[in-house]
């Protein structure tokens, strides 16, 4: 197969990785930089243009778009799926993942436990929202956060008044959330694919920090989950509609909650902590997956 990985530096460990995965298993891989494409929308025949060049051919495209590159990136992919090319994460799916408010959203619909959410731009109730969540200690969070950055775990309700009303003041979208405090700072990666957990990692917060992100010092190994786990993090990515994702949990006393859902989940922590060889299996996903569209397209004519 011909497979495109669309992402801005191949010298990243996920993009080298997939990169390697896909030539080990035959197959011919171009890195595509979305940001330097440009696209003809039309109705007869969509094109997309990458230095100079038509690309054409592709069977497949891994989407590894960064937060930062959302918007663009996800209408590159969207061209690509008007030419017929099979996309390991949809467009539509990604767009959706990447939206806080709109994720949980749609996981309380499917009835994926969560904690405790309150959303607001401009609350003229502050002390109403927090009660609404169950009062302090609350985490409050801006929404375009990424890496922990934005996360403020706020202990009392005077701090946590300060700091929303700081956010306000920014003009910043908050969720305001119940501390799960039992979760002692860690919580548990899964990736998932398919309809499948192929690796789960424990991520512990450093000493005097409840933020387990590894970007803020935080350490990662292997965890056995629990079959509940197991299904919360399935029913997350299948919510999301995502073939591949990254699904946050936080151990609590009412059982397993899903924090966020990532749709470019990295590599190299997961790869690292439990050893398994996850670029391969999202490659061979590929092939089971987009040879059976292909034969469906077929189908239909
Ligand atoms: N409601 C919560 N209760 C306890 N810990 C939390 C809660 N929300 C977030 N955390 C901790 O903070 C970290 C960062 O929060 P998260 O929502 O994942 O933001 P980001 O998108 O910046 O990673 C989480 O990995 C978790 O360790
Ligand atoms: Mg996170």
């Amino acid at each position: 197969m011909k497979i495109g990985i669309l992402s801005r530096n191949q010298s990243l460990y996920s993009t080298r990785r997939l990169i390697e995965a896909a030539q080990q298993r035959g197959h011919e891989v171009a890195v595509i930089d979305a940001l330097r494409c440009y696209m003809n929308i039309n109705s007869s025949e969509p094109e997309i243009h990458f230095k100079g060049q038509q690309l054409s051919g592709f069977d497949a495209i891994v989407p590894r778009i960064g937060a930062s590159v959302t918007f663009y990136g996800c209408a590159v992919l969207r061209q690509f799926e008007m030419m017929g090319v099979y996309p390991l994460n949809e467009s539509v799916a990604i767009t959706r993942s990447r939206d806080k408010l709109r994720s949980l959203q749609l996981l309380s619909r499917k009835g994926v436990g969560m904690p405790i959410t309150g959303f607001a731009s401009k609350p003229d109730d502050v002390k109403d929202l927090l009660e609404m969540v169950g009062g302090t200690p609350v985490v409050i969070k801006l929404l375009e956060g990424t890496q922990g950055i934005g996360v403020v775990l706020a202990e009392t309700r005077k701090a946590a008044e300060s700091v929303i009303e700081a956010f306000m003041g920014l003009k910043a979208n908050i969720m305001v959330q119940e501390y799960i405090k039992e979760a002692g700072g860690a919580d548990i990666r899964c990736f998932v694919i398919g309809d499948r957990v192929i690796a789960a990692m424990k991520r512990q917060a450093q000493e005097g920090e409840f933020r387990s992100n590894l970007h803020r010092g935080g350490s990662a190994t292997l965890v056995k989950i629990s079959p509940e786990e197991r299904r919360t993090a399935i029913a997350a990515a299948k919510a999301m509609g995502l073939n591949v994702a990254g699904v946050d949990l936080l151990r609590s006393e009412r059982g397993p909650l899903v924090m966020e859902v990532n749709s470019s989940p990295g590599l190299e922590g997961i790869e690292k902590a439990t050893g398994k060889d996850i670029a391969s299996m999202i490659i061979s996903f590929i092939e089971k997956n987009a040879a059976a569209k292909r034969t469906a397209t077929r189908g239909k004519g």
